[in-house]
């Protein structure tokens, strides 16, 4: 790939802001080891306590509806195997990570993430795909980049607003300005930590007009079902109940083509996604 000076400037930056905190990295690194046992993984990922909030935070949230609570790590490496394990890891790293800066931009992260992750997760469902809860997983980090933009890349944030609010669309804004998009940006990093090709492709695609994308059929209905639940997460509910529900049905209707959604009804579901993720975030607020 041939990339232009900025953007390769940018990837230089990227690249330096690409280390998983260290604990993290460790237990990946164990988990990838054939000879490692479950109870080294665990002591090495129990050893941050805000790692371990956040990875049973997550756990709890993607299998929220479990009859038992996950309550210890070596709980979750046991009820999900290796696999998912590592996906949760790096997904409660990054959350980690990609805090800290504001209280503003802390909630909208948290906020944006949820949703999309829940939307992805019961679309999932009621299209019944395999692993809805791994749905949630790719809904809940597909949006990283945007973050890495908003915290690592202060100035150039500040003249993509600008554009945006001078009219540009949002991700033209980035690729002119960047060389990147957050859905590039964040695919790199998905690729750089080893993440599944579903993970990698959902995040690259969440904003491509995927009637356009050829060939079609390639692209995984992980990555299909994480695309309308961006755009779905991104509508405003601010512009009020009836221009939120013509938005969403509008929004449903324009992936009919891509997903067998004929029989969900878009605002019961949007429903039951605003309460799931009260749910969950009465589950945050107590641990
Ligand atoms: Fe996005």
């Amino acid at each position: 790939m041939t990339l232009d000076p900025r953007a390769r400037e940018v990837l230089q930056r990227i690249e330096g802001i690409a280390a998983l905190p260290t604990i993290a990295r460790r237990a990946i690194d164990l988990l990838d080891n054939p000879h490692s046992n479950v109870d080294q993984i665990c002591a090495v990922a129990s050893v941050d306590p805000g790692l371990v909030t956040l990875l049973l935070r997550t756990v709890n949230s993607a299998y929220f509806g479990l009859r038992s609570r996950v309550t210890s790590v070596k709980h979750a490496l046991v009820i999900l195997g290796i696999e998912k394990f590592r996906r949760l890891i790096v997904a409660s790293a990054l959350m980690q990570k990609f805090r800290g800066v504001s209280k503003a931009v802390d909630e909208a992260f948290w906020d944006h993430a949820l949703h999309a992750a829940q939307w992805s997760k019961e679309i999932g469902r009621h299209l019944r795909l395999d692993n809805p809860d791994d749905l949630y997983i790719c809904g809940l980090i597909h949006n990283t980049g945007h973050f890495v933009i908003l915290l690592y890349f202060k100035s150039e944030s500040k003249i993509i607003e600008a554009a945006v609010r001078s009219g540009a669309p949002p991700v033209r804004a980035e690729k002119d300005i960047l060389g990147w998009t957050h859905a590039e940006i964040g695919a790199w990093l998905f690729h750089h930590w080893k993440m599944p090709e579903e993970i990698i492709e959902s995040a690259f695609y969440h904003h491509h007009d995927l009637r356009r994308v050829k060939p079609k059929k390639d692209l995984r209905s992980s990555t299909l079902v994480v695309h309308l639940a961006a755009a779905l997460t991104d509508i405003d509910p601010a512009s009020g109940a009836y221009d939120y529900d013509e938005k969403l049905e509008k929004t449903f209707r324009s992936h009919e083509g891509l997903l067998a959604l004929q029989d969900i009804d878009a605002v019961k579901l949007s429903d039951e996604v605003s309460a799931a993720c009260e749910a969950v975030r009465k589950i945050f607020a107590k641990s």
